[in-house]
């Protein structure tokens, strides 16, 4: 890893780590053997297969990788929100204060989304209702979770989109098709934060915005996490966003977590071939576009994902045998800040980072 990307996460987590500590409203959020599968004309398969993941309370965590990879699935099942054809087959989600969310039905499940979990979908910049102005949506969101001071949730909102650089009254007052797609991705932020939910779930909140305005809105993001005291996901195809965020990393591959760690760790010293692999594509964290590496081949399809063994290998250069038949499990190594988890065959050593 160059200097320039060592100097980058070494400042992103000094700020992280001066922020206020995390409050005790943060929840802790422990997703255990969770395995979710969609309706095919192949019969129903798994985009997200036995995924385990704790959300410490008060941290950042960022999964990344690449489309399809199941990312979005594994986001939709923390709000219980997957639609059929696809169901969570089998697993738990405990979230601190709820309990098992994947039993929730009805109102109550509609009362926990919003109130205790904050949630930007992905190309949220497209779902806003193209006829009502983004201020009677806040009103309407306001409503349905019972906020009697609408008053204060309007000024809360016009705050939220001034730190983002908007200005709150213009936007309240538009429609859809008046914002560009930068502002409407920070409508869905703001929409996610407005209800002071203390877990928030950010499925890529910045893919519509250019590169300064992304840095700024994840600045952003970082600063309300620490100020309300916030559990948050953020999930991306950009490992960069990842690097500028979070305390932790979670890499995905075809439905699989392949690779868990603190962010820098994982960066400075990642373990698993895939995780490698974005990493040496990634200009802005190699240090030097000439040395980008785009990562060989393409992800696997439901219908193409391997049923056994690692469902890497066919794009990894360290394949051995064992890989074709036996599943990795997840190795995990205690270490001081935090556990680093890798399922591959080819790492036996520890490399404390
Ligand atoms: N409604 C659906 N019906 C059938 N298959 C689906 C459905 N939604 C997602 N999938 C499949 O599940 C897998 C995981 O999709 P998911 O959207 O969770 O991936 P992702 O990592 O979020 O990708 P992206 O980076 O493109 O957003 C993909 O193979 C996708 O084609
Ligand atoms: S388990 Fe085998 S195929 Fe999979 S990443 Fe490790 S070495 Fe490569
Ligand atoms: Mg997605």
């Amino acid at each position: 890893m160059s200097e320039r990307s060592e100097v980058t996460i070494k400042q992103s987590t000094a700020a992280r780590e001066a922020a206020a500590p995390p409050r005790k409203e943060a929840p802790g959020v422990r997703i255990s053997g969770l395995t979710v599968v969609y309706k095919t004309p192949a019969g129903e398969l798994p985009a997200v297969r036995d995924v385990s993941l704790t959300l410490e309370p008060g941290s950042i965590t960022g999964i990344v990788g690449e489309s399809g990879s199941g990312k979005s699935t594994l986001a939709l099942s923390l709000l219980n929100a997957v639609q059929p054809p696809g169901r969570i087959s089998t697993g738990s989600v405990e979230i601190d204060g709820l309990g098992d969310v994947v039993g929730f039905r009805g109102e109550r499940l509609r009362k926990a989304r919003g109130q205790h979990i904050g949630y930007v979908f992905q190309a949220a910049q497209n779902s806003l209702n193209p006829l009502k102005t983004v201020g009677k949506q806040l009103l309407d969101l306001g409503r349905s979770h019972g906020v009697d001071d609408l008053r204060g949730l309007v000024r809360e909102a016009k705050e939220l989109l001034g730190r983002m650089g908007l200005d709150g009254a213009r936007v309240l007052d538009s429609h859809q098709h008046e914002l560009s797609g930068g502002m409407r991705q920070r409508v869905g932020i703001m929409l996610a934060l407005v209800l002071n939910a203390h877990l928030v779930v950010l499925d890529e909140p910045t893919t519509a915005l250019d590169m300064i305005t992304q840095a700024n809105i994840l600045k952003i993001v970082r600063e309300v996490h620490a100020e309300r005291g916030l559990t948050t996901l953020v999930i991306t195809h950009d490992i960069g966003v990842v690097a500028e965020v979070a305390d932790r990393l979670a890499v995905m591959y075809g439905g699989r977590l392949v690779e868990q760690g603190p962010t820098r760790q994982v960066l400075a010293a990642p373990r698993h071939p895939y995780t490698r692999g974005l990493i040496k594509a990634i200009p802005r964290l190699v240090g030097d576009i000439d040395e980008a590496q785009a990562l060989p081949g393409r992800p696997p399809t439901l219908v193409t994902v391997p049923k056994e063994g690692c469902v890497f290998r066919e794009r990894c250069a360290l394949r051995m045998d064992v890989c074709d038949t036996v599943d990795p499990q997840a190795r995990v190594d205690e270490g001081a800040y935090g556990p680093r988890i890798v399922a591959c065959h080819a790492v036996t050593v520890k490399e404390r980072a």
